[in-house]
């Protein structure tokens, strides 16, 4: 990595974390930082705080975190060298040359060539007698051949080394060959054709270089399709098939389908807008990528049970990223390719535009696994139907469909209403409790460093822990905390320092900040003091009484065992409320 460091300065000066993020990910602030759902992991609550002062990031949900360059790296699936690059050109500096990036810029034109060569060879066979078997398959497949040429599509041969021998004649090396992925290595370093017998499909992105294959069997034989192997040029979760087509058509919506064979139906059929991931399930940046072109996107895949996983999976990206997902009801076939050699392209217009909500489509699910003829029909339709509107996030959205199914169930609204926000309440209780349940349980399985004596003092410490959240918000509670414990009643010497000092400003005038810890702690007890601040809890005053008594009482049930390490202060204040304790018995803990 020949990237001067001085550099490296220079460019993450010029770009601040917190614009640079927020290109990705909707920030919220909150105090000095700020917070959002993290890219890294699927998550309904903000688990990612960006610390503008210290230009870092960490989430709290799966311990990703770094600087700038870091989040780069990781949201573009790029390299070190990459990401410098991509945040150098958003900014206008140039990075300078070293020898790692000489070899790179070589070997990529080289690839480029090699693949536009190799695509070429094969569509030449395609279109040759040596190519009839593939040609006859795409034929059968219902593709016309002014397809097969504006998809460039073409078969290779059975042969081991055709492409290599082709190749060679071209001056290029088994090992450049083996860079672009279309010849593979064998265990005792021989290199081979990695198409063989296979209709292929080039992969072409939106500058037109040919960057990857798909090829498929001409029969039932697995694995059906191979796909190139990420390369420099080359990174699957990063490009979506037919997107060349698709970035141009007039229609601003897209059409996501799951593969090559029903992408190429589509578009011959009319519809320029349609593309597919390549051989992966949707990814995240596959989803941005979208988004770039559009706000809405049309679902179409399979109608099977893998795909209707597939589907939920995408629909969840695609949200993430802002984007409306429609879900294209194929009635009677498995799959857009099918669909149109049965009903034709007019039909599949009209299903395009009929295209209905994701909400109306998980329904409509449920509603053809029940026969609403018959009262356990229907009862099995509402239960399940009221379970699902209560994962929906918009509350005009589940009234609307609280409406619907009242209407088809012949139930009162109300009921139907009143049974939904009993299951979101459910929800809520649920979801706070497994948040809370990773918390615990990651710091236990890994051991805890930042603070290692929680584990074996969760009760006390997640008392401590309610307490300092709840001053972090409200600090003019301080006066009545401290008329009922000190810093001595605190049982964890990390608790107690972050209380100590969250007093200490409080009392210096002011509401605490994150960021004024930042001086006197690591990053990684930063992190923690933020995940605590952070924490949801209802802000009561019943709450924090709660954990007051919690952390009052803590010290009494396993004093004989830590008498040893308490400090002397809160060893006779541990004495003192064992005193008062014994002359007022009914406070005693009754959990
Ligand atoms: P399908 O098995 O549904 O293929 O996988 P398909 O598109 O219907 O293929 P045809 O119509 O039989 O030709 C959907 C997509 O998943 C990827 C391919 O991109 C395929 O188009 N896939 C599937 C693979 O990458 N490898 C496999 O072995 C199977
Ligand atoms: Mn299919």
């Amino acid at each position: 990595m020949a990237i001067p460091r001085s550099f490296i300065e220079n460019l993450r000066m010029s770009c601040d974390i917190e614009t640079t993020i927020s290109s990705y990910v909707k920030l919220k602030r909150q105090g000095r930082n700020q917070v959002g759902l993290c890219p890294f992991h699927s998550e309904k609550t903000p688990s990612m705080v960006v610390y503008g002062d210290t230009q870092s990031f960490y989430c709290f949900g799966c311990g990703a975190g770094g600087d700038v360059i870091s989040f780069i790296m990781r949201i573009e699936n790029l390299d070190y060298v990459e990401a410098v690059k991509l945040l150098a050109q958003r900014v206008g500096m140039t990075v300078p040359e070293g020898e790692a990036e000489d070899r790179l810029s070589r070997i990529k034109p080289v690839i480029l060539e090699i693949n536009r060569l190799t695509a070429r060879f094969y569509h030449k066979i395609l279109r040759s007698p040596e190519g009839r078997e593939g040609y006859a398959y795409f034929a059968g497949r219902g593709l016309t051949p002014q397809t097969m040429v504006k998809y460039g599509l073409g078969y290779a041969p059975p042969g081991w080394s055709t492409l290599r021998d082709y190749l060679r004649s071209q001056g290029f090396s088994t090992e450049q060959m083996y860079d672009a992925g279309v010849v593979s290595r064998g265990r005792e370093g021989s290199y081979y054709d990695a198409f063989r017998n296979r209709v292929i499909f080039p992969i072409i992105d939106l500058r037109k270089n040919v960057i990857g294959f798909g090829g498929r069997v001409l029969d039932d034989s697995k694995p059906k399709y191979l796909n190139t192997n990420d390369t420099p040029v080359f990174k699957k979760s990063r490009n979506l098939f037919s997107m060349n087509f698709a970035k141009n058509h007039a229609e601003k919506r897209l059409i996501l389908a799951e593969g090559y064979m029903d992408v190429i139906a589509v578009n011959q059929a009319g519809f320029e807008n349609v593309v597919a991931t390549l051989g992966t399930a949707l990814t995240p940046e596959q989803a941005r990528l979208m988004a770039g072109y559009t706000k809405e996107v049309v679902i179409a895949y399979d109608s099977d049970g893998a795909g209707r996983k597939a589907t939920d999976r995408a629909v969840g990206l695609l949200e993430e990223v802002g984007i409306t997902a429609k879900i294209l009801a194929l009635k009677g076939a498995k799959d857009p390719d099918e669909y149109l050699k049965k009903f034709g392209a007019q039909r599949f217009k009209l299903l395009l535009e009929d295209a209905g909500s994701v909400t109306a489509y998980q329904l409509s699910v449920i509603r053809a696994k029940y026969d609403l003829e018959t009262p356990e029909g229907k009862s099995g339709y509402l239960t399940e139907a009221v379970r699902y509107l209560a994962t929906l996030k918009n509350p005009v959205e589940r009234e609307v469909f609280a409406g619907e199914l009242a209407g088809q169930t012949g139930v009162l609204r109300e009921t139907v209403l009143s049974n939904i926000s009993f299951e979101v309440r459910k929800n809520y209780r649920r979801d706070k409790k497994k948040e809370w349940d990773n918390i615990s349980s990651s710091r236990s399985l890994y051991g805890d460093r930042i603070n290692p004596q929680r584990a074996a003092n969760l009760k006390a410490s997640l008392a401590e822990e309610g307490i300092l959240c709840f001053l972090f918000k409200n600090p003019d509670h301080l006066g009545k905390i401290l008329a009922q414990i000190g810093e001595g009643d605190f049982v964890t010497d990390f608790n107690r320092g972050l209380f100590k000092q969250m007093a200490a400003m409080i009392q210096a005038g002011g509401a605490p900040a994150l960021s004024d810890f930042a001086e006197t702690l690591s990053p990684e007890q930063m992190g923690r003091l933020s995940e605590i601040v952070n924490r949801e809890m209802p802000m009561s005053e019943e709450v924090l009484d709660d954990y007051i008594r919690a952390l009052r009482d803590a010290p009494l049930q396993n004093i004989s065992q830590r008498a040893g390490e308490l400090s002397g202060d809160a060893l006779l204040n541990v004495v003192e409320r064992l005193r008062q304790k014994k002359k007022e018995p009914g406070t005693a803990d009754d959990r």
